[in-house]
């Protein structure tokens, strides 16, 4: 049903008729069958600036992941609905980390006399809970376009940072951006004592790396850049930075999907290209740009399936609630979690 000529109509059509009333956020991430309805696609920090910028928008469709959905609620207002069309689309890597996990190390860390040191950044890939613990406790969300700047901001503001909940972003954005060591850098198991860490450990460390990881991204081995490289004689291999460090130290370039676009549209004509990321970008910008020779970093890897729940059929059904007057699978996040999560948000956005 997916490609549908019927509910390619139908989507054109509710959209139409909703006119002003309905803006379309959509991640790069995102199936072709939905993306071609976005007003607007983006990388989730272009999509958290873009998410306030309709506010005569009644409703706000976002096209990705729970905690996206999440953050545009967060930074616009009260007159504004955001809808998720499955609400089954979360992120494994924002479930692995909880509130009370991140409370749980919050207080250990207090315990060992080294919280008032350190300072918690979250990236975007969290729920709002995590942001609002963030907010509230003096720290800062980022993403992977700009969590070099948000650590330099971190460290100015304290020794010692919580990066929550990718380790493989923070490890790579502290090791290959800013001149630290692997051995700075320690991981913090939620499901162990004490994180599974010494006092003396954590009293070394300057980054404390929650135990997370995206199932996508995390895929990639260094074994899959040494068999492209094998296969396709002067590629170039571009990598997202949620990637495992042995991938990204083996890659020619890093970045995040707004990046990967970027890097891809000024490659020369005839340059071969293997891309670490989710999948459906990946064809994209194959079929974008068919005088470079584009291809998926591994073929073994799928594609993250929570994004992908996302598709017309729940575009379709979305929408056409809307048009009968039913806002159905309506995101909310509380007044208080908003308040800290925004305050989180904000240090991002006034980043430089
Ligand atoms: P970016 O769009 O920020 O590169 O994030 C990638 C991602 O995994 C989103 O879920
Ligand atoms: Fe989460 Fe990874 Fe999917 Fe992004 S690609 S939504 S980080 S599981």
């Amino acid at each position: 049903p997916a490609s549908d000529p019927g509910l390619v109509e139908r989507a054109r059509k509710a959209k139409e008729a909703l006119g002003d009333r309905l803006f379309v956020l959509g991640h790069h991430y995102q199936r072709d069958e939905v993306i071609q309805f976005a007003d607007v696609t983006g990388d989730s920090f272009k999509l958290a600036q873009q998410a306030a910028a309709r506010p005569e928008a009644e409703f706000i469709v976002f096209c990705g992941v729970h905690f996206m959905a999440e953050s545009a609620d967060i930074l616009t207002g009260d007159a504004q609905k955001v809808i998720l069309p499955d609400l089954a689309a979360g992120c494994s890597m924002a479930d692995m980390a909880t509130y009370d996990q991140v409370e749980e190390c919050w207080e250990a860390l207090e315990d060992a006399g080294l919280a008032e040191s350190v300072v918690p950044v979250t990236y975007m890939n969290s729920s709002a809970d995590i942001k609002a613990f963030c907010g509230r406790n003096g720290g800062a969300v980022c993403t992977s376009s700009n969590a070099r700047r948000a650590l330099d901001w971190a460290f100015e503001q304290g020794e010692k940072v919580l990066f929550l909940p990718d380790q493989h972003l923070g490890r790579n954005t502290a090791v290959l951006e800013m001149g630290m060591t692997l051995e700075d850098c320690v991981v913090w198991n939620p499901h162990r004592p004490n994180g599974g860490l010494t006092q003396e450990e954590l009293e070394r460390a300057k980054m404390i790396l929650w135990r997370g990881h995206c199932s996508v991204h995390g895929r990639f081995t260094a074994e899959s850049v040494d068999d492209v490289r094998a296969r396709i004689p002067g590629v170039n291999v571009l990598v997202h930075p949620e990637c495992r460090h042995e991938v990204v130290l083996k890659a020619d370039h890093i970045g995040s999907t707004e990046h990967i676009i970027k890097t891809l549209q000024a490659a020369p004509s005839g340059s071969s290209w293997a891309v670490g990321t989710e999948l459906n970008l990946v064809k994209r910008l194959a079929q974008m740009f068919p005088d470079k020779n584009i291809s998926f970093l591994d073929r073994t890897v799928c594609y993250c399936s929570t994004m992908n729940r996302i598709d017309l059929p729940h575009l379709v059904w979305a929408l056409e609630s809307l048009v009968l007057g039913e806002v159905v699978n309506q995101i909310t996040v509380d007044d208080d979690t908003t308040h800290w999560a925004k305050v989180a948000l904000d240090r991002m956005l006034a980043l430089p």
